[in-house]
């Protein structure tokens, strides 16, 4: 079996739940104040551990109390985290989160995570067989540099450009599976994308982005599954009907899961199938990083 590589943000998630979102300038009564751990690449470096793959998550972290918080919490997950630095005179990065009827707001501040840096991220060995992943949360000469290792190695690469950033062609070049949402798909297709939209204005969006050869382009959209290109054709893998408590994480849980079936050898269809069972689990819990669920828990679901 291969190992994951993520190369991520690490966030202490601070939660406010409410009935509903303020508006600009208002202010609403909430219900609770909750702390999660979360940041894209520690959310889906957690979902490919508890998914049952080696996983080693690269990134910083601050020498604060929120810091100490989320190693031990990592660390209990099963995660290597030789390659997480601890950054003095830097605090932890933070989301600030509004929950409202399953919708979620999120501000995050990068903190630790800003100063990831291309020496952080050539120092893993990956081999033929590995799975790197990254996000957008970390500053992107660095996840090119990481890709640059991984293919040097003959690992594949995932990239899931969240949040939204318009990226160049070199780092996408890079990428063997892009997986991201239809916002994510609409900048980098420099077109306007809604999760309603038909099926064939996402195929048309995903064939113009230029990403490695014979990539796959993986379109996640929410309740209704997931659209994508593989071979050039799409494939629908359609959202399982559950009811849903807080998607935050999501997309994490969805990308940790593809990650962990390709490093286990299993083919792409397989992969996102897995992954898409494995995320309608964790919209069903609150919290991004505790609500990735267990292969024991997805094999439940799969099996049905
Ligand atoms: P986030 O940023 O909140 O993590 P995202 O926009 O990156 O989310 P989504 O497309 O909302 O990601 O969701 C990722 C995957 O999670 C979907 O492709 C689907 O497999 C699953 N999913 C999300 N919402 C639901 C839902 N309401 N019911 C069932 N599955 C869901
Ligand atoms: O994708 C969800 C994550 O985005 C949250 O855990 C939050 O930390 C933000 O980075």
């Amino acid at each position: 079996m291969g190992r994951v590589f993520v190369a991520g943000s690490i966030n202490m998630d601070v939660v406010a739940t409410a009935d509903r979102h303020p508006r600009i300038g208002e202010t609403v009564a909430g219900h609770a104040v909750l702390y999660f751990p979360g940041g894209k690449g520690a959310n889906q470096a957690v979902s490919a551990a508890k998914l049952g793959a080696p996983t080693t998550l690269i990134g910083r972290l601050g020498g604060d109390a929120f810091g100490h918080e989320l190693r031990t919490f990592l660390a209990a997950q099963g995660i290597d985290l030789s390659l997480v630095r601890e950054t003095a005179g830097a605090h932890s990065g933070t989301a600030v989160i509004t929950i409202a009827n399953t919708d979620n707001t999120i501000v995050v501040i990068p903190g630790a995570n800003a100063l990831v840096s291309d020496d952080d991220v050539v120092a893993p060995a990956l081999a033929k067989g590995d799975v790197a992943v990254s996000q957008f949360e970390i500053p992107l000469p660095a996840i090119e540099a990481f890709f640059r290792r991984a293919r040097a190695a003959g690992a594949t690469t995932i990239l899931n450009p969240a949040p939204a950033l318009e990226c160049g062609a070199d780092l996408l070049g890079l990428v063997d599976i892009l997986i991201l949402n239809e916002t994510e798909l609409g900048l980098l297709a420099k077109t306007e994308l809604r999760d309603t939209d038909d099926p064939a204005r996402f195929v048309e969006a995903a064939r113009s982005l230029r990403i490695g050869k014979d990539g796959v382009v993986c379109v996640t959209l929410g309740k209704r599954g997931v659209l994508a290109l593989v071979d050039g054709e799409p494939l629908i893998v359609p959202g399982r009907p559950v009811k849903a408590v807080d998607t935050t994480g999501a997309g994490d849980c969805f990308v940790g899961a593809v990650a962990a079936q390709l490093a286990g050898g299993h083919s792409i269809r397989e992969a996102l199938s897995y992954g898409n069972a494995a995320a309608s689990l964790c919209v069903q819990r609150m919290g991004a990083a505790p609500s990735m669920p267990t292969a024991a828990e997805v094999a439940v679901v799969s099996s049905r």
